[in-house]
């Protein structure tokens, strides 16, 4: 074989192997759910690259649903990391303790227990919160993947804040016209310590990464425009620059407003699902699953921007 002919046997393999990993179209269907958010990704396999038209699509129907769910997903968590990413960077959990190993983007979420070790945040999700608001630059979305679901229970709920903006009393909207408040990442730490055997004591270096920040209390989601209510008791302790008693009167209100039936989406997982929210539009909260089955679900967290 002449040196020409070798180096352009070699070119065409290249060529093969190049065309090979191109991102391939891929049939699939969004169908909106009947509730006030949400809807199902049918069809699409995660596990391979998305074109940019396919992402472009996935991206528009997050942003017109705020909750996809994929399902029947048979990703690695390599490949859920993958596809987190091509939304944002990821947010490294304070919790190192419950990172999967090797993959410190994904955070375990789960209530079992081996060995008398917990392996994963048994409480993860136990008070109604939007992911990581406790820092300068808040979660934009998490994606949670089914990994082993319990045969009962372990449903996750999530509440709409744009709809729960929208309907808000005039003596609410008024009170709460131009306010910013507290979020803290150990407003209920203490509490869930007591309640339970899942949070482990912070070391210094722990706390360091979890000083409280203030943010506004009804924010303008960067990419849809719309405003959304930004208070959680998971998370938000106090209005700032009001008195004490105000403060908590208010938080009650608002808390209690946010999470009326009719915001409300309730997910029931099946097997294989992969969901993915926007924290910027909605708060959640894990239903809670019996002690004696197994719940485990992957979860990574994409950086937002910050709240205005
Ligand atoms: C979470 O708050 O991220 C966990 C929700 C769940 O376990 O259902």
């Amino acid at each position: 074989m002449s040196p020409s002919n070798a180096l352009r046997r070699d070119d065409s393999t290249l060529g093969a192997a190049v065309a090979r990993q191109q991102p391939v179209p891929q049939s699939f269907e969004v169908r909106r759910l009947s509730g006030p958010v949400g809807a199902e990704i049918i069809g699409l396999d995660l596990s391979h690259e998305l074109t940019p038209a396919d992402f472009a699509r996935v991206h528009k129907a997050h942003l017109d649903h705020h909750l996809l769910i994929f399902r029947d997903q048979r990703i690695t968590p390599q490949q859920h990391i993958d596809f987190s990413r091509r939304f944002g960077p990821l947010m490294i959990h304070v919790l190192h303790q419950f990172h999967l190993a090797n993959h410190p983007e994904i955070l375990i979420v789960s209530n079992i227990v081996e060995d008398g070790k917990p392996v994963g945040l048994g409480d993860a999700g136990k008070y109604w919160h939007s992911d990581i608001s406790y820092k300068e630059l808040p979660s934009l979305g998490s994606l949670l993947h089914a990994q082993e679901l319990p045969s009962e229970g372990g449903d996750t709920l999530f509440a709409d804040m744009h709809l729960a903006y929208d309907t808000l009393p005039a003596a609410l909207l008024k009170a709460i016209e131009g306010k910013r408040a507290v979020h803290s990442y150990l407003a209920q730490y203490g509490q869930l310590q007591k309640e339970g055997n899942w949070r482990p004591n912070l070391s210094a270096q722990q706390i360091a990464q979890v000083q409280e920040v203030v943010h506004p209390v009804v924010r303008t989601h960067p990419e849809n425009g719309r405003r959304a209510l930004f208070v959680s008791e998971g998370f938000t302790t106090r209005i700032v620059d009001i008195p004490e008693d105000e403060s908590r009167a208010l938080l009650a209100e608002l808390f209690a407003h946010s999470i009326r039936a009719e915001h409300i989406y309730r997910h029931r997982w099946q097997p294989h699902d992969l969901v993915f929210w926007d924290n910027r539009s909605l708060i959640h909260l894990a239903g809670g699953t019996p002690d004696q089955l197994r719940r485990k679900l992957y979860r990574t967290t994409i950086e937002g921007d910050t709240p205005r």
